[in-house]
């Protein structure tokens, strides 16, 4: 008899006995109608599956793969002893992706008229059995179906390359939660990521990049990588085992450095300078506008086309300034041979003829919401990213749209604020701010709402280095594109959601994941009162769920306190918390000593930033192996403020320190970064109290940490000065690169 092995979580959770025994407690996404029936279906390693048809075998199939995968029982389709069996079964009339499954006492059906039906059958009597020890399931009818035809998710794998392994791995996380839709984002300025057997140099030059270090930190090691047609071959082939189509994306006419990089004469003639394809930001690099241009891409979509069976291709079409294109009189020339009034219209022209040409092809051409200036042929598809406007304006012009809004959707945006977050933009999206999107917004008509096909997240790389970080990001805040994507409106339930997403996040750990606890880690928000020296402290988790803490240095369990109102500490004191649901602990602990030495410092996660402008949280540049600080900074405006700083009895400002690379394509928004002028060649970190226009309390010259490509601390004494103030930092330089950003700043307290 197989052994199912409790993961640890799915343990805690099961102790929770009231939630256990909702026959919709194991499910995610939402279905559509759950109906409980009397009895219960155990499955052994006899039992049998049953199914005949090529796509019941095929869904059999993967339901057998990822109950052996999460649970070690292996079973056999088409064998067993008679009796008890999980049936997959066709049955004309059903919608698309849809199933019915009704679990007995004496096995469980599958019924759809489609593979993807069968497969989600699958997944959600995968979910059922998976709910408890000892793969049971309550006896149950579930008709089910999606809400939005399109549940994507998008991979930028050009700013940094990802595995085929993980591409892989990915769709498994994708596909056992019914999303349906991956975005492979393959080409951009930073990296061509798919071998084109006609052009070699796109992967020879294109695929390989040093990455960008501060100018007096030492080169970091070349980075890189593309796929073969055979591995992409192989991640088609998986992906549509587990219903899935791949939407590839070959950005055009802008994002095309890589491109241009490896074959000059597709670009307008302006050469790049060396190193430029590692900065970040939107590039002046476009394809020019020339016959043989279209050749190549023709001839690169048609090998595209062969690899990526699926009807959508991505075209791109986003963030394509027109600088080159006006200073290029070559292009100027074309233009007006064309008889085209503009560049926007240029832009147009050059869009719809790849469409033309896609429409030869059998296929259908989507893209950014930018293809929609200046019109575009009505069969064209619009994913809009510039908030939801886009997406209207196509409904209303007659076009399908995908709503894929920045920056709700958009995964690269840091999903909570403590220092354990990868780097990404700084601006927070949490997995409730996901949840609450609306893919019905009541700005569109009903007539408008047919246009919209569903709704994608984003995860763009350019701060994304690892594959770990790729997945934290996009997990578990991907699991509520999920929800919304399938579920309907009216079972959306923030509450519910965390409960059904605690077994399944544990599901997908059987699956290789490791998802961001962020969501149920504790924030600790703290208020130091210097005269009592005591500190009062707000817990919370963006979870919502109750919060247990201790203060003896012990693990909270559940016997420890509820967290019910701000907690009034002496120091020194250790507070641990962990999030609750029922009786179990979640993961994400919270452990904080508060200390004479902690009250007086914070972190650059917890300075606030004096502006928003293009806040990020960026990773140093050094050491090239192991554990680097991240910085938060706005880099429009680097500038730090500590808020209230406890300066009684402070002696000394200590501020940690890095130099990273200004290496962002802003355009002329640099003019706009403004510094103070140095007074030592390195410049200096300035330290003003009561805010950014207030006195200047000290300087600490950035000299002694220009050497240091890692974090230098500072030190620099301080006038005695009484009560609090707002702390403001700055630095002064001759211009932005380098970029110093804050680690951490220390109050000092005299002997
Ligand atoms: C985009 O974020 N440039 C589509």
């Amino acid at each position: 008899m197989p052994r199912f092995a409790v993961p640890a979580l799915l343990a805690i959770w099961l102790s929770a006995p009231a939630l256990a025994q909702e026959p919709t407690a194991a499910l995610l996404p939402m279905p559509q109608s759950v109906v409980a029936q009397q009895g219960r279906f155990t499955v052994s390693a006899r039992t049998a599956i049953l199914a005949y048809s090529d796509d019941e075998r095929r869904a059999a199939q993967r339901f057998a793969d990822l109950l052996g995968r999460t649970t070690n029982t292996r079973l056999v389709t088409g064998g067993g002893a008679a009796g008890a069996g999980i049936a997959f079964r066709t049955a004309a009339g059903m919608r698309t992706e849809s199933y019915r499954l009704e679990v007995t006492a004496n096995g469980a059906t599958i019924t759809a008229s489609d593979f993807a039906g069968l497969f989600y059958g699958g997944v959600t009597l995968w979910q059922l059995l998976t709910a408890r020890p000892g793969l049971t399931a309550e006896a149950v009818i579930i008709e089910d179906g999606p809400r939005f035809g399109w549940r994507g998710l998008m991979l930028d794998s050009a700013r940094h390359f990802q595995s085929p392994e993980f591409v892989m791995r990915l769709i498994d996380w994708m596909a056992a939660n019914k999303l349906n839709r991956f975005h492979w984002h393959l080409t951009d300025d930073q990296g061509w990521r798919i071998q084109i057997n006609r052009y070699p140099r796109l992967t020879e030059i294109g695929a390989w990049r040093t990455p960008a270090s501060a100018p007096d930190a030492p080169t970091l090691p070349q980075t890189g990588g593309y796929y073969t047609q055979d591995q992409i071959r192989e991640i088609v082939a998986y992906a549509r085992e587990r219903a899935i189509e791949i939407v590839p994306e070959i950005d055009m006419p802008g994002h095309a450095l890589a491109a241009v990089r490896a074959y000059p004469e597709l670009g307008t003639g302006v050469e790049p300078p060396s190193g430029i394809e590692s900065d970040w930001g939107v590039f002046p690099y476009l394809y020019n506008v020339e016959d043989g241009t279209f050749i190549f891409l023709e001839n690169v979509l048609d090998e595209v086309l062969a690899l990526f069976p699926g009807r959508y291709i991505h075209i791109g079409g986003d963030e394509a300034v027109k600088d080159q294109w006006r200073a290029s009189p070559q292009v100027q020339a074309r233009m007006r041979a064309l008889g085209i009034a503009d560049e926007a219209a240029l832009q147009s022209w050059f869009m719809a003829r790849i469409g033309r040409f896609l429409d030869t092809r059998g296929r259908r051409l989507i893209g950014w919401d930018e293809i929609l200036e200046g019109g575009i042929p009505a069969s064209a598809t619009i994913m809009s990213w510039r908030g939801i406007d886009g997406a209207v304006h196509a409904a209303r012009a007659g076009h399908d749209a995908v709503l894929s809004p920045a920056p709700v959707l958009y995964l690269n945006h840091r999903q909570a604020g403590g220092p354990e977050e990868p780097p990404g933009r700084g601006q927070i999206v949490s997995l409730a701010d996901v949840y609450a999107f609306d893919p019905a917004p009541t700005s569109l008509t009903p007539a408008e709402q047919e246009h919209i096909l569903g709704l994608q997240a984003n995860m763009w790389t350019e701060h994304a280095r690892t594959e770990e970080r790729v997945a934290s990001m996009m997990f578990p805040r991907a699991l509520a594109v999920a929800e919304l994507g399938w579920s309907p409106r009216a079972s959306h339930d923030y509450a519910g959601f965390v409960r059904r997403l605690v077994p399944q996040l544990e599901r997908l750990g059987s699956l290789g994941l490791q998802p961001s606890v962020s969501a149920f880690r504790p924030v600790a928000a703290e208020r130091f009162d210097p005269a009592a020296n005591r500190v009062a402290v707000t817990l919370s988790n963006q979870a919502e769920t109750d919060v247990r803490y201790t203060l003896d240095g012990s693990m909270p369990t559940a016997a420890s306190p509820l967290y019910a109102a701000p907690l009034d500490l002496a120091l020194p004191t250790r507070l641990r918390a962990a999030g609750f649901l029922g009786t179990g602990a979640l993961p994400g602990e919270l452990d904080h000593s508060f200390d004479s030495a902690s009250v007086r410092r914070r972190d650059d996660t917890q300075l606030e930033l004096c502006s928003e402008n293009i806040a990020l949280s960026l990773e140093d540049d050094a050491p090239a192996e192991g554990e680097r600080a991240v910085f938060l900074t706005d880099i429009q405006n680097p500038c730090w403020i500590y808020e209230d700083a406890p300066l009684d009895g402070v002696t000394a400002i200590e501020i940690d320190v890095g130099q990273i690379p200004f290496n962002f394509q802003i355009g002329r928004d640099i003019e706009r970064i403004r510094f103070r002028p140095p007074a030592t060649p390195a410049g200096e970190m300035e330290v003003r109290a009561g805010g950014c226009e207030g006195e200047r309390i000290a300087v600490l010259p950035l000299g002694s940490a220009v050497g240091n490509p890692a974090v230098t601390r500072l030190r620099v004494p301080i006038a005695a000065r009484r009560g609090q103030a707002d702390l403001c930092f700055t630095y002064t330089a001759n211009g932005p690169n380098p970029m110093w950003a804050i680690d951490a700043v220390q109050l000092v307290p005299g002997s």
